[in-house]
């Protein structure tokens, strides 16, 4: 297997960090940026941390010259970035997940190495077109945004051989959620693996299986598309999801 170098925008945490360590352990060069090293950010010999905020512009710049320059021309760019606050703020959601992720497509357009095969993956989520009442609405329309911008890259970039496409999960079972539901939250967590159609949740792991597929050549006339990772959750009608929830209090509801 040829050795690829990976950027994973938003990899020190969470789904992103699971991804960086896979493709680390497939022996790809793999550049990190995050603002800050998680406690148990594995020391891999093939991952380097860029440590910076997305939120600034000029640093955007400066982290992007000095990965190429460092690790050279890039093969695939993988956006896990997840903006966080306590409230809905817009501007920062935007520019973290919308604005952040043109203006890096956008400097790394021409850094690509045209001796491997290209791609952008985008981590976007099932809210990208359903309303979730726990999340505010710059979420939504970042991840709404998002797709579209993926499907515009698609078509741009096209003629480079630069594949574009999106990932969207529905709620997955990281390592730092797991105390939540393990400790906390045991009767959530069995009624997703109920209403689920894969009887389970989905894993950081199953996200990065399919940001695998994208950056393969299994998958080198795929371009433009968004491939739900949600174990079929986000297929069932309301009535079904009703169903199920009430099946999860009294088990005849399931049947009609
Ligand atoms: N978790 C889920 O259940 C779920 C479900 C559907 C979709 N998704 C999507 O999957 C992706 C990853 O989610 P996650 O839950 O794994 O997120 P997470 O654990 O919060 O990790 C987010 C990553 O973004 C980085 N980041 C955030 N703000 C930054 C900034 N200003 N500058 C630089 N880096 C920044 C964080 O690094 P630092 O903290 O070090 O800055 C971290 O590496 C997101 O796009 C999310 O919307 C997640």
């Amino acid at each position: 297997m040829k050795k690829k170098h990976y950027i994973v925008i938003g990899g020190t945490k969470g789904i992103g960090r699971v991804i960086a360590n896979d493709l680390a352990h497939e022996g790809h060069i793999v550049s990190v940026v995050g603002r800050k090293l998680a406690p148990d950010n594995k020391k891999n010999k093939n991952i380097t941390h860029w440590l910076t905020d997305l939120a600034d512009t000029n640093k955007r710049i400066e982290t992007i010259n000095q990965i190429l320059s460092r690790n050279g021309k890039v093969s695939h760019i993988i956006f896990c970035q997840q903006f966080r606050n306590t409230h809905d703020d817009w501007a920062g959601q935007i520019e973290i997940s919308l604005t952040a992720t043109k203006h890096i497509i956008d400097l790394l357009t021409d850094a690509f190495d045209y001796t491997n095969d290209r791609s952008i993956v985008v981590i976007s989520s099932v809210i990208g077109s359903l309303v979730a009442t726990g999340q505010p609405l710059s979420y939504h329309i970042a991840k709404a945004g998002l797709n579209q911008m993926v499907r515009y890259f698609a078509v741009h970039l096209g003629l480079k051989g630069i594949r574009v496409n999106s990932v969207s999960p529905a709620t997955v079972l990281k390592d730092e959620a797991k105390e939540f539901y393990y400790t906390k939250n045991k009767a959530l967590l069995d009624l997703f693996g109920q209403i689920i159609p894969l009887g389970r949740m989905g894993s950081p792991h199953d996200v990065s299986d399919a940001v695998q597929f994208l950056c393969s050549k299994q998958s080198s006339y795929i371009t433009g598309q968004d491939i739900k990772v949600d174990g079929g959750y986000s297929l069932l009608t309301q009535e079904s999801l009703t169903r199920r929830l009430a099946a999860g209090v009294n088990p005849t509801h399931e049947k009609k």
